[in-house]
């Protein structure tokens, strides 16, 4: 049988270079990318380019078909048997090794401009739901933007459907983070769990937390870390200002609140960042002005601007005085 970790790796490898093959070759003869699949004007959609069918003729050799939906990786979205495949080789008989590679790719197929298709890929191999209404402004998307789940699941009146992040976030962020083994990273407003999931499955961060309001989601979340064989990944269903976030070195903050009259409560969380930060080396990949302008103001962190388009996003980061 040949299951051996080099070929896992040199067929997911494959998979995703011949996706990408065609921009790298525009890329090489000169031609600009469009990348119209990852702006607010939209237009382009990549993700048809490459179609499930082209997945599935460059599928790795070696398996069998019979691994393919053990419980370990059954999950309640039903994804592709090919997308299957790959989750069962990254999280079943896979390694972190392979994992990693894999997560690799997925960020250079962003970097190309098919963050789209890499969302689609990373959301199906997590078995997560597929969010379509990025590039919808807030009053224009449906209440329940997540197609086949509960009302629970999918968000209802009163409560925000949660958005989850893209791979035009995730990557950049990502890179600008280069999380170690030592690193303990939170979600603050974990939502689904895929901002979390993607750290936790595709970096080596020792362990990752996500943290929500919303029961269903946590629950969700951490079935799919439960199902996926990650047992450094855990979500729980807390209010991010309340939850001990102490031992954490590395952050996530994907607009999940804002201030109301009632509570400042990203005035809160920016306090307890300073308060982290004055003691302990941390870094916060934060989106949104309100908390990068409170982090700014409290004279505990550098900036760096990570991603200007299609968002803003920031990563600030403390360091202690060695005398
Ligand atoms: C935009 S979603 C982000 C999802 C996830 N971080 C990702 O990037 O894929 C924001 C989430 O924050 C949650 N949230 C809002 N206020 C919160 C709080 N005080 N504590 C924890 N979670 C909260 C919302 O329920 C929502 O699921």
């Amino acid at each position: 049988m040949r299951a051996l970790m080099a070929d896992t790796v040199d067929a997911l490898r494959e998979q995703l270079v011949r996706r990408a093959a065609p921009a790298l070759a525009r890329r090489h003869s000169g031609e600009k990318l469009r990348r119209g699949n990852d702006s607010l004007e939209g237009g382009g959609d990549r993700a048809g380019e490459a179609s499930v069918a082209d997945v599935a003729t460059s599928r790795a050799d070696g398996a069998e078909p019979g691994h393919l939906h053990t419980s370990a990786v059954r999950v309640s979205q039903d994804a592709d048997p090919t997308f299957l495949d790959i989750r069962e080789r990254l999280f079943v008989r896979g390694d972190a090794a392979a994992r990693t590679a894999w997560g690799r790719e997925l960020m250079e197929l962003t970097e190309l401009g098919y963050g789209r298709q890499a969302d689609h890929h990373l959301e199906q191999v997590l078995g997560l739901p597929e969010y379509r209404y990025h590039e919808t402004r807030g009053a224009d998307r449906p209440v329940a933007p997540f197609e086949g789940l509960s009302a629970e699941l999918a968000g209802r009146p009163g409560v925000h459907a949660p958005e989850p992040s893209r791979m035009v976030y995730l990557s950049p962020v990502a890179k600008a983070l280069n999380l170690t083994p030592d690193d303990v990273v939170y979600d603050i407003g974990s939502g689904l769990g895929k901002a979390g999931l993607f750290f936790g499955g595709f970096t080596p961060a020792k362990r990752v937390v996500g943290l929500e309001i919303e029961p269903a989601y946590a629950m969700f979340a951490d079935r799919r870390a439960r199902e996926l064989g990650l047992s450094h990944v855990s979500f729980a269903n807390r209010d991010a200002l309340e939850a001990d976030i102490s031992d954490g070195t590395a952050f996530y903050f994907y607009n999940p609140f804002g201030s109301t009259p009632d509570r400042d409560a990203v005035g809160m969380l920016a306090d307890r960042f300073a308060e982290l930060g004055s003691a302990k080396d941390i870094q916060i990949a934060v989106k949104g002005k309100p908390l990068q302008t409170r982090l700014d103001e409290t004279g505990v962190f550098s900036a760096e601007t990570v991603l200007e388009d299609p968002a803003v996003w920031k990563v600030f980061r403390s360091h202690q005085d060695p005398s």
